[in-house]
């Protein structure tokens, strides 16, 4: 049995992740702020459902709190890290790039200071394919030099943790394995994130907010696919790796609407918005070494898993 923590267990892909792992018999601790980017009343529903597994428990705190965090490596002597607390979202990053460094950059270091010397067996943590910015080198590969040059704070804070989470792996021989998510979505998903968006106006027959022309193309990722992803990852120590967990097909805005239109049954208000600063053209994984490394195989295709995103949306939040 692994004894794991999870950073940021209460919001959308954390909760998922934590839950394959208890349900397999592991146990986990949550680690969390619960700060209000989204409602917290969400991610207070997340942790209630954590907290039927007799092996959940939670501390309610800062990764950025080195004493906190600290104390927990010492008392609970963690088997592994998955790492997913993070100030997360591009747009609200130019506005506040300082909270993003903090969350995104301290906290993350604050996390890699207190692996050293605990004996952890593998460490996973959550970059972001908004790394890859406007690459042109589609689809993007891990090795894309792109990466350099990010266009968001946010993308430039998931950069930056990559970048010394090598240089814990180097100095202290931590195995790390990076993940880049794109854009993930499903139950439980995220209220900022466009999927929620869009069925949430779709079923209450409010104006869509579309922005540019509909042709920007997104990779999106059904959380029942890429938590299993996530999860091999934690199981297999690569020493240091970066991998995509995408679908590896796109969708086209447009087609995207369409797929709403379906899946709601609902006509779609839309009104038009200009292309937004910061926002990439499209976002496409190569997936090929996450097959390789970690027998990673998503198979929901974005009409199903809108499909059962839009069910779980209908019973649980309209
Ligand atoms: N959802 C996606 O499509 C996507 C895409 C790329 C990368 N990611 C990354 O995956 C990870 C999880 O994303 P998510 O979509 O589940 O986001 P989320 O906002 O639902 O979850 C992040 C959690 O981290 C917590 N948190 C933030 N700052 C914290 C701090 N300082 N201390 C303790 N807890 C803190 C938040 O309260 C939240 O519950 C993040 O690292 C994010 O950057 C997500």
């Amino acid at each position: 049995m692994k004894r794991i923590l999870v950073t940021g267990a209460a919001g959308f892909i954390g909760s998922h992740v934590a839950e394959v792992l208890l349900e397999r018999g592991d146990e986990v601790v949550g680690l969390d702020e619960v700060n209000d980017y989204y409602p917290s009343a969400y991610k207070r529903a997340n942790l209630a459902l954590l907290g039927l597994h007799p092996r959940f428990s939670f501390v309610e705190g800062d990764i950025c709190d080195r004493q906190l965090v600290t104390e927990l490596f010492t008392t609970r002597r963690f088997t592994h890290l998955a790492h997913l607390a993070a100030r997360a979202g591009v747009r609200p990053s130019i506005a506040d790039p300082f909270l993003y460094q903090r969350a995104n950059c301290d906290g993350t270091l604050s996390l890699l200071s207190a692996c050293v010397g605990a004996g952890l067996e593998n460490v996973v943590i959550a970059s972001s394919s908004s790394v890859y910015g406007n690459s042109r080198a589609i689809p993007f590969r891990e090795d894309d030099s792109a990466t350099d040059r990010p266009i968001s704070p946010y993308a430039a804070t998931k950069k930056a943790t990559e970048v010394m989470a090598h240089t814990f792996h180097h100095l202290h021989g931590l195995s790390v394995t990076v993940i880049r998510p794109f854009t993930v979505y499903g139950p439980r998903g995220r209220p900022d994130m466009a999927p929620w968006l869009f069925v949430e106006s779709a079923l209450s027959g409010r104006p869509i907010r579309k922005f540019g022309n509909g042709t920007t193309r997104r990779d999106y990722t059904f959380i029942g696919d890429f938590a299993r992803g996530f999860v091999n990852a934690i199981d297999r120590p690569l020493g240091y790796e970066i991998v995509n967990l995408g679908n590896s097909a796109t969708v086209s805005l447009n087609e995207a609407l369409d797929v709403v239109r379906d899946v709601t049954g609902k006509e779609l208000v839309i009104e038009q918005a200009p292309p937004q600063p910061g926002d990439v053209e499209i976002t496409n994984a190569d997936i090929s070494k996450a097959r390789r490394l970690l027998d990673y195989d998503p198979a929901t295709s974005f009409r199903e898993g809108m499909a059962r995103f839009c069910d779980w949306y209908r019973r649980s939040r309209a």
